[in-house]
Protein backbone atom coordinates (compact mmCIF):
# COMPACT_ATOMS: atom_id res chain seq x y z
CA UNK A 1 0.00 0.00 0.00
CA UNK A 2 1.44 3.39 -1.16
CA UNK A 3 1.99 5.48 2.19
CA UNK A 4 0.64 9.25 1.74
CA UNK A 5 1.85 11.19 4.58
CA UNK A 6 -0.46 14.02 3.65
CA UNK A 7 -3.46 11.70 3.18
CA UNK A 8 -2.60 10.34 7.18
CA UNK A 9 -2.36 14.14 8.26
CA UNK A 10 -6.01 14.85 6.61
CA UNK A 11 -7.53 11.75 8.02
CA UNK A 12 -5.78 11.43 10.92
CA UNK A 13 -5.62 8.43 13.56
CA UNK A 14 -9.57 8.78 14.84
CA UNK A 15 -11.77 8.31 12.24
CA UNK A 16 -14.15 10.56 13.93
CA UNK A 17 -12.15 13.25 14.19
CA UNK A 18 -10.52 12.80 10.52
CA UNK A 19 -13.86 12.61 9.14
CA UNK A 20 -16.22 15.66 10.71
CA UNK A 21 -13.55 17.31 13.26
CA UNK A 22 -10.75 18.18 10.56
CA UNK A 23 -11.01 19.74 7.73
CA UNK A 24 -7.97 20.21 4.61
CA UNK A 25 -6.69 23.06 3.01
CA UNK A 26 -4.74 22.84 -0.10
CA UNK A 27 -2.06 25.27 -0.34
CA UNK A 28 1.11 26.16 -2.51
CA UNK A 29 2.94 23.12 0.29
CA UNK A 30 0.11 21.06 -0.67
CA UNK A 31 -2.43 19.46 1.82
CA UNK A 32 -2.55 20.61 5.21
CA UNK A 33 -4.52 19.38 8.25
CA UNK A 34 -6.22 22.80 9.24
CA UNK A 35 -6.07 23.06 13.42
CA UNK A 36 -8.71 21.14 14.33
CA UNK A 37 -11.67 23.28 15.34
CA UNK A 38 -14.09 22.17 18.10
CA UNK A 39 -17.20 23.17 16.42
CA UNK A 40 -17.23 25.08 12.56
CA UNK A 41 -20.95 26.36 12.43
CA UNK A 42 -20.80 25.88 8.81
CA UNK A 43 -21.10 22.50 9.45
CA UNK A 44 -23.67 22.33 12.50
CA UNK A 45 -25.20 24.61 14.71
CA UNK A 46 -23.24 27.30 16.72
CA UNK A 47 -21.90 26.63 20.31
CA UNK A 48 -24.21 27.42 22.88
CA UNK A 49 -27.49 26.85 20.41
CA UNK A 50 -29.91 23.76 20.56
CA UNK A 51 -31.01 23.23 17.43
CA UNK A 52 -34.27 21.68 17.80
CA UNK A 53 -36.07 22.75 14.59
CA UNK A 54 -35.51 20.37 11.70
CA UNK A 55 -36.43 16.62 12.50
CA UNK A 56 -32.54 15.99 12.53
CA UNK A 57 -30.77 13.24 14.50
CA UNK A 58 -28.11 14.67 16.15
CA UNK A 59 -26.81 11.22 17.38
CA UNK A 60 -25.84 10.02 13.73
CA UNK A 61 -23.45 9.55 11.80
CA UNK A 62 -23.15 6.65 13.65
CA UNK A 63 -19.42 5.66 14.26
CA UNK A 64 -19.86 2.91 11.60
CA UNK A 65 -20.84 5.68 9.33
CA UNK A 66 -17.98 7.72 9.99
CA UNK A 67 -15.50 5.03 9.55
CA UNK A 68 -17.40 4.36 6.02
CA UNK A 69 -17.13 7.65 4.85
CA UNK A 70 -13.23 8.07 5.64
CA UNK A 71 -12.47 4.56 3.53
CA UNK A 72 -14.87 5.89 1.05
CA UNK A 73 -13.86 9.22 0.56
CA UNK A 74 -10.28 8.29 0.71
CA UNK A 75 -10.81 5.45 -2.01
CA UNK A 76 -13.35 6.92 -4.06
CA UNK A 77 -13.85 10.50 -4.04
CA UNK A 78 -12.07 11.15 -7.26
CA UNK A 79 -14.59 8.53 -8.83
CA UNK A 80 -18.06 8.87 -9.75
CA UNK A 81 -20.22 6.32 -7.00
CA UNK A 82 -21.95 3.70 -8.92
CA UNK A 83 -20.51 1.05 -7.27
CA UNK A 84 -21.83 1.95 -4.21
CA UNK A 85 -24.83 3.53 -5.62
CA UNK A 86 -25.65 -0.20 -6.84
CA UNK A 87 -24.80 -1.73 -3.56
CA UNK A 88 -27.61 0.54 -1.72
CA UNK A 89 -29.58 -0.48 -3.98
CA UNK A 90 -29.34 -4.01 -3.57
CA UNK A 91 -29.36 -4.05 0.20
CA UNK A 92 -33.08 -2.10 -0.27
CA UNK A 93 -34.22 -4.43 -2.80
CA UNK A 94 -33.18 -7.30 -0.34
CA UNK A 95 -34.86 -6.44 2.38
CA UNK A 96 -38.15 -5.75 0.83
CA UNK A 97 -37.79 -8.84 -1.63
CA UNK A 98 -38.26 -6.09 -4.71
CA UNK A 99 -35.31 -5.89 -7.26
CA UNK A 100 -33.37 -2.70 -8.25
CA UNK A 101 -35.61 -1.82 -10.71
CA UNK A 102 -38.05 -0.97 -8.17
CA UNK A 103 -36.31 1.70 -6.49
CA UNK A 104 -34.84 5.42 -7.49
CA UNK A 105 -31.70 6.89 -5.00
CA UNK A 106 -31.99 10.65 -4.48
CA UNK A 107 -29.70 13.03 -2.83
CA UNK A 108 -31.95 12.92 0.42
CA UNK A 109 -35.77 12.12 -0.55
CA UNK A 110 -36.70 15.90 -1.27
CA UNK A 111 -35.84 15.16 -5.17
CA UNK A 112 -37.41 12.21 -5.66
CA UNK A 113 -40.70 13.55 -4.03
CA UNK A 114 -40.38 16.52 -6.05
CA UNK A 115 -39.58 14.17 -9.60
CA UNK A 116 -43.07 12.32 -8.66
CA UNK A 117 -45.20 15.80 -7.93
CA UNK A 118 -43.63 17.04 -11.37
CA UNK A 119 -44.25 13.62 -13.07
CA UNK A 120 -47.70 13.73 -11.56
CA UNK A 121 -49.09 17.26 -11.76
CA UNK A 122 -48.67 16.73 -16.11
CA UNK A 123 -51.91 13.88 -15.11
CA UNK A 124 -53.40 16.22 -12.74
CA UNK A 125 -53.51 18.20 -9.45
CA UNK A 126 -52.02 16.72 -6.55
CA UNK A 127 -54.68 16.17 -3.25
CA UNK A 128 -53.21 16.46 -0.20
CA UNK A 129 -54.50 17.24 3.53
CA UNK A 130 -54.49 20.50 5.32
CA UNK A 131 -51.38 20.13 7.30
CA UNK A 132 -48.83 17.89 5.65
CA UNK A 133 -44.71 18.59 4.92
CA UNK A 134 -45.94 19.80 1.70
CA UNK A 135 -42.64 20.87 0.23
CA UNK A 136 -41.99 18.76 -2.62
CA UNK A 137 -45.51 18.68 -3.54
CA UNK A 138 -45.26 22.38 -4.40
CA UNK A 139 -42.60 21.99 -6.68
CA UNK A 140 -45.44 21.87 -9.58
CA UNK A 141 -47.02 25.19 -8.70
CA UNK A 142 -43.39 27.05 -9.33
CA UNK A 143 -43.78 25.91 -12.61
CA UNK A 144 -47.25 27.44 -13.17
CA UNK A 145 -49.23 24.15 -12.39
CA UNK A 146 -52.39 24.18 -9.60
CA UNK A 147 -52.10 24.58 -5.77
CA UNK A 148 -52.96 21.02 -4.03
CA UNK A 149 -56.00 20.69 -3.50
CA UNK A 150 -56.12 20.62 0.44
CA UNK A 151 -59.01 18.33 2.54
CA UNK A 152 -59.47 19.49 5.77
CA UNK A 153 -57.61 17.59 8.79
CA UNK A 154 -59.75 15.77 11.65
CA UNK A 155 -60.49 17.56 14.72
CA UNK A 156 -58.22 16.45 16.23
CA UNK A 157 -55.65 17.25 13.22
CA UNK A 158 -55.23 13.77 11.49
CA UNK A 159 -55.51 13.06 8.17
CA UNK A 160 -59.48 12.62 7.04
CA UNK A 161 -58.66 9.50 4.86
CA UNK A 162 -62.51 8.89 4.02
CA UNK A 163 -62.30 12.94 3.15
CA UNK A 164 -59.74 12.41 0.83
CA UNK A 165 -60.83 9.41 -0.68
CA UNK A 166 -63.84 11.45 -1.45
CA UNK A 167 -62.02 14.46 -3.40
CA UNK A 168 -60.52 12.21 -5.72
CA UNK A 169 -61.66 12.43 -9.30
CA UNK A 170 -60.41 12.63 -12.60
CA UNK A 171 -58.70 15.89 -12.10
CA UNK A 172 -56.40 14.90 -9.13
CA UNK A 173 -53.09 13.05 -10.59
CA UNK A 174 -51.53 12.13 -6.97
CA UNK A 175 -52.54 12.07 -3.50
CA UNK A 176 -49.94 12.80 -1.25
CA UNK A 177 -49.99 11.24 2.36
CA UNK A 178 -47.31 11.85 5.05
CA UNK A 179 -47.14 8.57 7.48
CA UNK A 180 -46.11 9.69 10.04
CA UNK A 181 -47.70 13.12 9.65
CA UNK A 182 -44.82 16.23 9.92
CA UNK A 183 -45.62 18.66 11.44
CA UNK A 184 -48.42 16.33 14.05
CA UNK A 185 -46.03 13.43 14.58
CA UNK A 186 -49.32 11.13 14.31
CA UNK A 187 -49.32 8.12 12.60
CA UNK A 188 -52.74 6.84 10.91
CA UNK A 189 -54.37 3.51 12.21
CA UNK A 190 -52.18 1.26 9.26
CA UNK A 191 -55.58 -0.58 8.40
CA UNK A 192 -57.21 2.15 7.55
CA UNK A 193 -54.45 3.74 5.54
CA UNK A 194 -54.32 0.37 3.50
CA UNK A 195 -57.81 0.01 2.55
CA UNK A 196 -57.18 4.11 1.99
CA UNK A 197 -53.91 3.26 -0.53
CA UNK A 198 -55.85 0.34 -2.37
CA UNK A 199 -59.09 2.24 -3.05
CA UNK A 200 -57.23 5.35 -3.87
CA UNK A 201 -55.04 3.91 -5.79
CA UNK A 202 -57.46 2.15 -8.04
CA UNK A 203 -58.75 6.25 -9.19
CA UNK A 204 -55.02 7.64 -9.15
CA UNK A 205 -51.42 7.59 -8.09
CA UNK A 206 -50.93 7.44 -4.44
CA UNK A 207 -47.96 8.69 -2.91
CA UNK A 208 -47.44 8.09 0.58
CA UNK A 209 -44.03 9.64 2.56
CA UNK A 210 -42.69 7.51 4.85
CA UNK A 211 -40.04 9.35 6.43
CA UNK A 212 -40.34 9.20 10.52
CA UNK A 213 -41.74 5.25 9.16
CA UNK A 214 -38.63 3.57 11.46
CA UNK A 215 -39.26 5.93 14.36
CA UNK A 216 -42.96 4.39 14.73
CA UNK A 217 -43.99 1.26 17.47
CA UNK A 218 -43.39 -1.42 14.55
CA UNK A 219 -42.53 -0.24 11.13
CA UNK A 220 -43.07 -2.81 8.90
CA UNK A 221 -46.78 -2.68 9.92
CA UNK A 222 -46.79 1.29 9.14
CA UNK A 223 -44.89 0.32 6.09
CA UNK A 224 -46.78 0.57 2.86
CA UNK A 225 -44.08 -1.02 0.60
CA UNK A 226 -46.12 -3.81 0.65
CA UNK A 227 -48.46 -2.99 -1.92
CA UNK A 228 -46.15 -1.39 -4.42
CA UNK A 229 -45.39 -5.39 -4.67
CA UNK A 230 -48.97 -6.28 -4.80
CA UNK A 231 -49.09 -4.00 -8.39
CA UNK A 232 -51.01 -1.03 -6.51
CA UNK A 233 -50.71 2.44 -7.91
CA UNK A 234 -48.99 3.12 -4.96
CA UNK A 235 -45.32 4.44 -4.31
CA UNK A 236 -43.10 5.20 -1.11
CA UNK A 237 -40.54 7.07 -0.23
CA UNK A 238 -37.87 6.98 2.32
CA UNK A 239 -35.28 8.57 3.88
CA UNK A 240 -31.50 8.57 5.26
CA UNK A 241 -31.71 11.84 7.18
CA UNK A 242 -34.03 10.90 10.44
CA UNK A 243 -33.47 8.02 12.30
CA UNK A 244 -29.98 7.26 11.01
CA UNK A 245 -29.09 10.51 11.63
CA UNK A 246 -27.92 11.80 8.34
CA UNK A 247 -29.42 14.93 6.78
CA UNK A 248 -26.11 16.17 6.21
CA UNK A 249 -25.00 13.50 3.73
CA UNK A 250 -28.59 13.07 1.47
CA UNK A 251 -29.67 9.59 0.95
CA UNK A 252 -32.87 9.39 0.12
CA UNK A 253 -35.39 6.55 -2.03
CA UNK A 254 -38.46 5.89 -3.53
CA UNK A 255 -40.15 2.30 -4.31
CA UNK A 256 -42.07 1.89 -6.63
CA UNK A 257 -43.29 -0.35 -9.90
CA UNK A 258 -40.82 -0.46 -12.61
CA UNK A 259 -42.91 1.87 -14.73
CA UNK A 260 -43.05 4.46 -12.13
CA UNK A 261 -39.79 4.51 -11.25
CA UNK A 262 -39.02 4.59 -14.82
CA UNK A 263 -41.77 7.83 -15.71
CA UNK A 264 -40.57 9.62 -12.32
CA UNK A 265 -36.97 9.40 -12.98
CA UNK A 266 -37.48 11.14 -16.17
CA UNK A 267 -38.08 13.99 -14.16
CA UNK A 268 -34.01 14.07 -12.35
CA UNK A 269 -30.60 12.71 -12.47
CA UNK A 270 -31.57 9.52 -9.93
CA UNK A 271 -28.72 8.45 -8.71
CA UNK A 272 -26.46 10.57 -10.26
CA UNK A 273 -26.84 12.83 -7.84
CA UNK A 274 -25.50 11.03 -4.88
CA UNK A 275 -21.96 10.83 -3.80
CA UNK A 276 -19.35 8.17 -2.08
CA UNK A 277 -19.73 9.61 1.32
CA UNK A 278 -23.16 9.95 1.69
CA UNK A 279 -23.73 6.31 0.20
CA UNK A 280 -21.07 4.70 2.39
CA UNK A 281 -22.48 6.25 5.67
CA UNK A 282 -26.02 5.06 4.72
CA UNK A 283 -24.60 1.34 3.50
CA UNK A 284 -22.78 1.29 6.47
CA UNK A 285 -25.92 2.25 8.72
CA UNK A 286 -28.84 0.30 7.31
CA UNK A 287 -28.41 -2.98 8.99
CA UNK A 288 -26.62 -1.23 12.24
CA UNK A 289 -29.56 -2.30 14.84
CA UNK A 290 -27.49 -1.52 17.72
CA UNK A 291 -26.83 1.79 16.90
CA UNK A 292 -30.50 2.67 15.25
CA UNK A 293 -32.11 1.32 18.61
CA UNK A 294 -29.66 3.52 20.87
CA UNK A 295 -30.96 6.28 18.62
CA UNK A 296 -34.76 5.49 18.94
CA UNK A 297 -34.32 5.18 22.46
CA UNK A 298 -32.97 8.46 23.04
CA UNK A 299 -35.83 9.84 21.17
CA UNK A 300 -38.28 7.79 23.30
CA UNK A 301 -36.68 9.56 26.89
CA UNK A 302 -36.40 12.86 25.20
CA UNK A 303 -40.21 12.79 24.26
CA UNK A 304 -40.96 11.66 27.89
CA UNK A 305 -39.11 14.77 29.15
CA UNK A 306 -40.83 17.03 27.06
CA UNK A 307 -44.48 15.83 27.07
CA UNK A 308 -43.66 15.71 31.29
CA UNK A 309 -42.65 19.68 31.24
CA UNK A 310 -45.68 20.04 29.34
CA UNK A 311 -47.74 18.81 31.50
CA UNK A 312 -46.34 20.43 34.21
CA UNK A 313 -46.70 23.42 32.45
CA UNK A 314 -50.11 23.21 31.84
CA UNK A 315 -49.98 22.39 27.94
CA UNK A 316 -51.27 19.58 26.12
CA UNK A 317 -49.50 17.67 22.13
CA UNK A 318 -50.23 15.18 19.95
CA UNK A 319 -49.23 12.03 20.64
CA UNK A 320 -45.57 11.16 18.03
CA UNK A 321 -44.69 8.64 16.96
CA UNK A 322 -41.54 11.09 15.46
CA UNK A 323 -38.72 12.78 16.78
CA UNK A 324 -40.51 15.69 17.23
CA UNK A 325 -43.95 16.65 19.12
CA UNK A 326 -46.35 19.14 18.01
CA UNK A 327 -47.08 21.27 20.65
CA UNK A 328 -50.81 22.87 21.61
CA UNK A 329 -49.95 26.07 23.36
CA UNK A 330 -53.82 27.26 23.74
CA UNK A 331 -54.13 30.52 23.37
CA UNK A 332 -50.51 31.70 23.22
CA UNK A 333 -48.90 32.13 19.07
CA UNK A 334 -46.20 29.88 18.13
CA UNK A 335 -44.17 32.59 16.56
CA UNK A 336 -44.11 34.15 19.45
CA UNK A 337 -43.10 31.43 21.53
CA UNK A 338 -40.78 30.72 19.02
CA UNK A 339 -38.56 33.96 19.60
CA UNK A 340 -38.94 33.56 23.48
CA UNK A 341 -37.29 29.99 22.68
CA UNK A 342 -34.95 31.41 19.89
CA UNK A 343 -33.84 34.20 22.47
CA UNK A 344 -32.59 31.74 24.81
CA UNK A 345 -30.60 29.90 22.39
CA UNK A 346 -33.12 27.04 21.56
CA UNK A 347 -34.34 26.78 18.05
CA UNK A 348 -37.98 25.37 17.42
CA UNK A 349 -40.73 26.21 15.08
CA UNK A 350 -43.44 28.71 14.88
CA UNK A 351 -46.57 28.77 13.22
CA UNK A 352 -47.60 26.16 10.00
CA UNK A 353 -50.00 27.90 7.77
CA UNK A 354 -53.36 29.21 10.33
CA UNK A 355 -52.15 26.78 12.83
CA UNK A 356 -51.43 29.85 14.99
CA UNK A 357 -51.34 27.95 18.56
CA UNK A 358 -49.34 24.54 17.40
CA UNK A 359 -45.65 24.99 18.33
CA UNK A 360 -43.28 22.12 16.48
CA UNK A 361 -40.40 20.90 18.63
CA UNK A 362 -37.76 18.24 17.21
CA UNK A 363 -35.61 15.76 19.94
CA UNK A 364 -31.79 16.08 20.00
CA UNK A 365 -29.23 15.61 22.17
CA UNK A 366 -31.03 15.17 25.83
CA UNK A 367 -28.82 18.37 27.13
CA UNK A 368 -30.51 20.33 24.45
CA UNK A 369 -34.12 19.15 25.33
CA UNK A 370 -33.49 19.49 28.97
CA UNK A 371 -32.68 23.13 28.08
CA UNK A 372 -36.18 23.38 25.98
CA UNK A 373 -37.52 21.79 28.99
CA UNK A 374 -36.02 24.83 31.13
CA UNK A 375 -37.05 27.66 28.98
CA UNK A 376 -40.48 26.82 28.93
CA UNK A 377 -42.18 28.93 31.63
CA UNK A 378 -39.99 31.81 31.37
CA UNK A 379 -40.80 31.57 26.82
CA UNK A 380 -44.25 30.99 28.08
CA UNK A 381 -44.10 34.19 30.08
CA UNK A 382 -42.63 36.15 27.31
CA UNK A 383 -44.83 34.92 24.88
CA UNK A 384 -48.20 36.25 26.47
CA UNK A 385 -45.97 39.65 27.11
CA UNK A 386 -45.23 39.89 23.08
CA UNK A 387 -48.52 39.12 21.95
CA UNK A 388 -50.37 41.18 23.80
CA UNK A 389 -48.26 44.32 24.20
C1 LIG B 1 -42.11 13.95 5.89
C2 LIG B 1 -40.80 14.33 5.30
N1 LIG B 1 -40.46 13.83 4.12
C3 LIG B 1 -39.29 14.13 3.54
C4 LIG B 1 -38.42 15.00 4.15
C5 LIG B 1 -37.18 15.35 3.40
O1 LIG B 1 -36.07 14.81 3.92
P1 LIG B 1 -34.77 14.51 3.07
O2 LIG B 1 -34.79 15.27 1.80
O3 LIG B 1 -33.67 14.94 3.96
O4 LIG B 1 -34.81 13.03 2.83
C6 LIG B 1 -38.73 15.56 5.39
C7 LIG B 1 -37.81 16.49 6.05
O5 LIG B 1 -38.01 16.98 7.13
C8 LIG B 1 -39.96 15.21 5.98
O6 LIG B 1 -40.35 15.70 7.15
Amino acid sequence: MTHNPSRRIFLGGSLAASAVGASGLMTSAGLQAAPAAASDVRYGPAPGVAKLNANENPFGPSPKALEAIATAVSQGGAYYAYPAAMSLLDMIAERHGITRKNISLSSGSSPILSYAALAASKKGKILGPDLFWDTTSRAPEKQGAPEIVRVPNTADLGIDLDAMYAAIDDTIGMVHVTNPNNPTGTVLDPVKLKEFCIKASKKTLVLVDEAYNELTDDPPKHSMIPLVKAGHNVIVARTFSKIYGLAGLRVGYMIASEENTQWINNYGMGGYTLNQAGLAAAIASYDDFPFLTFTKDKIIEAKGMVMDALKVNGLTALESSTNFIFVNLGDGNADAFRQAMADKGVLIRGIYRDYTNWSRVSMGRISDVQRYVDAIPEALETMYKTQNS
